[in-house]
């Protein structure tokens, strides 16, 4: 029984597994690499794709779609494209290593870093982030769901604090994006780092940048782009200057698909799924004995996952008790995300992370939650 959404969608829906096939059985070719029909059907998938990315996220120019291989592509084009030495980004702890990382390596370059603690909750406030303002904040950045603990962060007052003071605001959307309504013009959102691979229920390497209009973005790969063949320097056009290189079209084809079956489902459908999902899960973990649960404590303010931590209880052996004894995944541990268990108290041994997506169902939490009671119970026998 796979739980463990949070890290990659599964199963896919079918029309994903089909739409990938026909890519490679029919298309096979790469879009805008040729004149021949195989590649203007392959330059088709391509713009379709993008038009439902810039449909799903309020995006009015699809040519502000740029594809990546994932959420970590994604941030990394957005860090490394905008700031430069000297710049000031604010960020907080609840942010995965996928944005820790890429800054860490540009505070080496001359960025100066911010990095405000969340609440013990993983809710970070906006009066501490417009706190953290300096005349030289170039960029305000944000997962808009935790990974490790489902807290969602008060979008709407961060990008008011990011106009305010003419920063950028970037939005990690890992853990959110195909769960819950991500408008880009509502939340003045400049940059969206959207992996493909999770709620949006697409194939694994795929993934996806949104860049306004106002943000002077560079590339960070530079290579062939199809056009400007003998321009020296790396095109500057959207999108096809950023992303150079052959597109993973299968990917993209099923990352097509998986947006389509959401439209087709209703975004709020899989959220309500889901929500019922966590709130049978958290009542269960809640009446088992030193079981804590960890994030906000109203279930309105978490989305996507579940973490938990059991006293006496290593979270890595009871993800293995419910693997080997039960078949269940689920993962264990720090979720590359050190900064937010120092936040929610959860180092060193992490927690162990639940996170159903829609093809799971009531009958699988209620496995999942008798599961944990007995593995809790087989360690802490162990343990005498
Ligand atoms: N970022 C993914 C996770 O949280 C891989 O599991």
């Amino acid at each position: 029984m796979y739980l463990d959404n949070a890290a990659t969608s599964f199963p896919k829906p079918d029309a994903v597994h089909e739409a990938v096939l026909q890519a490679m059985r029919a298309v096979g070719a790469s879009p805008g690499r040729g004149g021949y029909r195989q590649s203007l059907e392959a330059g088709r998938i391509l713009f379709q794709a993008r038009e439902a990315v810039a449909g799903f996220f309020s995006i009015s120019d699809s040519s502000r779609v740029i594809f990546t291989h994932n959420a970590t592509g994604a941030l990394n084009l957005a860090l490394q494209g905008t700031l430069t030495a000297g710049d000031h980004i604010i960020t907080t702890s609840m942010e995965h290593n996928s944005l820790l990382r890429p800054l860490y390596a540009l505070q080496s370059k001359g960025v100066e870093l911010s990095i405000v603690p969340a609440g013990s909750d993983g809710v970070v406030s906006a009066e501490e982030i417009q706190r953290a303002v300096q005349a030289n904040t170039r960029m305000i950045a944000v997962s808009h769901v935790s990974n490790v603990c489902g807290a969602i962060q008060p979008l709407q007052q961060l990008a008011e604090i990011s106009r305010a003071c003419g920063a950028l605001f970037l939005v990690d959307a890992a853990q959110s994006a195909g769960y819950l309504p991500i408008d880009v013009e509502k939340y003045s959102i400049d940059l969206l780092a959207v992996p493909g691979h999770k709620g949006l229920l697409g194939p694994s390497g795929t993934g996806l940048l949104y860049a306004a209009p106002r943000v002077p973005l560079k590339p960070v790969i530079h290579g062939g782009t199809g056009s400007h063949a003998t321009a020296e320097e790396q095109p500057l056009v959207m999108p096809d200057g950023f992303e150079a290189g052959t597109h993973n079209l299968p990917g993209i084809a099923g990352l097509l698909a998986g947006i389509e079956f959401i439209g087709d489902v209703g975004l709020s459908v899989i959220h309500r799924h889901e929500h019922a999902l966590l709130a049978q899960a958290e009542q269960a973990l809640r009446e088992i004995a030193g079981v804590t649960l960890h994030g906000p404590s109203d279930p309105s303010g978490r989305c996507s996952v579940l973490s938990f931590t059991a006293s006496g209880v290593d979270s890595a052996l009871l993800a293995t008790e419910l693997d080997y004894g039960f078949d269940i995944a689920v993962r264990a541990g720090l979720h590359c995300a050190p900064l937010a268990h120092r936040t929610l108290g959860t180092l060193p041994g992490g927690t162990v992370r639940v996170s159903p997506g829609w093809f799971t169902t009531s009958e699988e939490i209620a496995f999942f939650s008798d599961a944990v009671v007995q593995c809790i119970s087989k360690i802490r026998t162990a343990a005498g």
